[in-house]
């Protein structure tokens, strides 16, 4: 018999890194997210995990890195449900007296569940008398044995060092999370369902027509990378610039798109790119639209993420382009496309993708 695949091939199924080979897994992953949770009929969310978990008077959510940025986003869906929720990087959560709230529910965010900071901002919470709650990939992590309540994302394992299929999984559990423990405040569970229903067919269609590949091509070399993005699309320009600056050791970052006039605008030449990630067409999307004329003006190229409901694209060299979907889940078809965009320049680059270097997969030191 002939073997003309070594084993680290046959893991990867025939895609040149783990982390391509995840990011292709985001349907699949999402749908075992789903599976049971959503009843289509009734426009209502179950999640078993968290039957016994009462509505919270205020949320506290503790995460570090790219599980951090799903704490941000987990933050507007509390606050849109009408629940006051605030999201904190775990390694300063007990720094000073911990800001534990009266009543309230400590979320920690963590893929691995074994995070270090993320453990001790957890602990310290419990240690003042607050109900913790972990979202975790991992069953039987510490992270699940120590709270008093657990959800799992079931994105299946992530080899890659770089969070991707993970931190979907993160948002869209999320949104079940909220939809579980504070159901139906925002008046559209059953948009939501229906959307939820139909995103990985939608991240499937973001993964066949991307250009992502041919965008990163235009901007070899360049000086530094920026992404922006506004409200719930804050969150996804954080992680895009995180995993682009992972990846492809160039200089990236993300900013809340009006907070470049503030400063970074003082770093915006024609030799750095922004990443504008603008869905839907409210008040929102308008001030990005602002936002992205200011770096034009500067000559800055502008790739933008969209779902094409505005007219960012008159203002845009490049556009990668995201289906119509509900505002919720805009931002993780978005995320899909910066995915492409890192993994891509990093490729070209020759970076070591699955392993970036100094980077560990979970950090278990404070
Ligand atoms: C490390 C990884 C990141 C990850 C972070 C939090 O720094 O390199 O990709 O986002 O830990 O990990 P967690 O397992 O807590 O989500």
């Amino acid at each position: 018999s002939t073997v003309t695949w070594s084993a680290e091939q046959t893991g990867k199924s025939g895609y040149d890194h783990y982390m391509l080979k995840e990011i292709h897994e985001q349907p699949t992953a999402l749908r075992q997210g789903l599976s049971g949770r959503l009843d289509e009929l009734s426009g209502r969310v179950t999640v078993e995990e968290l039957d016994d978990v009462g509505t919270p008077e205020t949320v506290h959510f503790v995460a570090c890195g790219t599980s951090y940025h799903a704490a941000l986003y987990g933050v507007e869906l509390f606050r849109e449900a009408g629940i006051p929720a605030q999201a904190f990087i775990a390694s300063e959560y007990a720094t000073g007296p911990a800001p534990v709230p009266e009543n309230g529910l400590v979320i920690g965010v963590t893929q691995s569940g074994e995070t270090a900071d993320t453990l001790a901002a957890l602990r310290e919470a419990a240690g003042r008398g607050a109900e913790t709650l972990a979202l975790t990939n991992v069953v039987g992590s510490t992270v699940a044995r120590e709270c008093d309540h657990v959800m799992y994302i079931r994105s299946g394992p992530e080899i890659g060092v770089a969070a991707s299929k993970t931190f979907s999984s993160q948002l869209t559990s999320l949104n079940l999370l909220v939809e579980s423990l504070a159901g139906g405040a925002t008046g559209d569970s059953r948009e939501l369902v229906s959307a939820l229903r139909d995103l990985p067919g939608d991240i499937q269609q973001v993964l066949d027509e991307t250009t992502a590949e041919a965008v990163v091509d235009e901007y070899l070399g360049d000086d530094a990378f920026f992404f922006i993005g506004r409200g719930q699309n804050f969150p996804v320009a954080l992680e895009g610039a995180l995993k682009f600056k992972e990846i492809t050791y160039e200089h990236a970052e993300g900013f809340a798109a009006g907070e470049l006039k503030h400063g970074p605008l003082a770093l915006v030449t024609a030799r750095t790119p922004v990443f504008a990630v603008v869905t839907g067409n409210d008040e929102r999307a308008r001030k990005t639209i602002g936002n992205v004329k200011e770096v034009e003006a500067r000559d800055a190229p502008v790739v933008a993420v969209t779902d094409g409901q505005s007219d960012v694209e008159r203002y845009a060299d490049h556009v990668l382009s995201i289906p119509e979907t509900h505002p919720r889940t805009a931002p993780m078809l978005a995320n899909v496309q910066l995915q492409l965009v890192s993994y891509h320049m990093a490729d070209r680059l020759g970076r070591s993708i699955d392993k970036p270097r100094n980077l560990a997969k979970s950090v278990t030191v404070e």
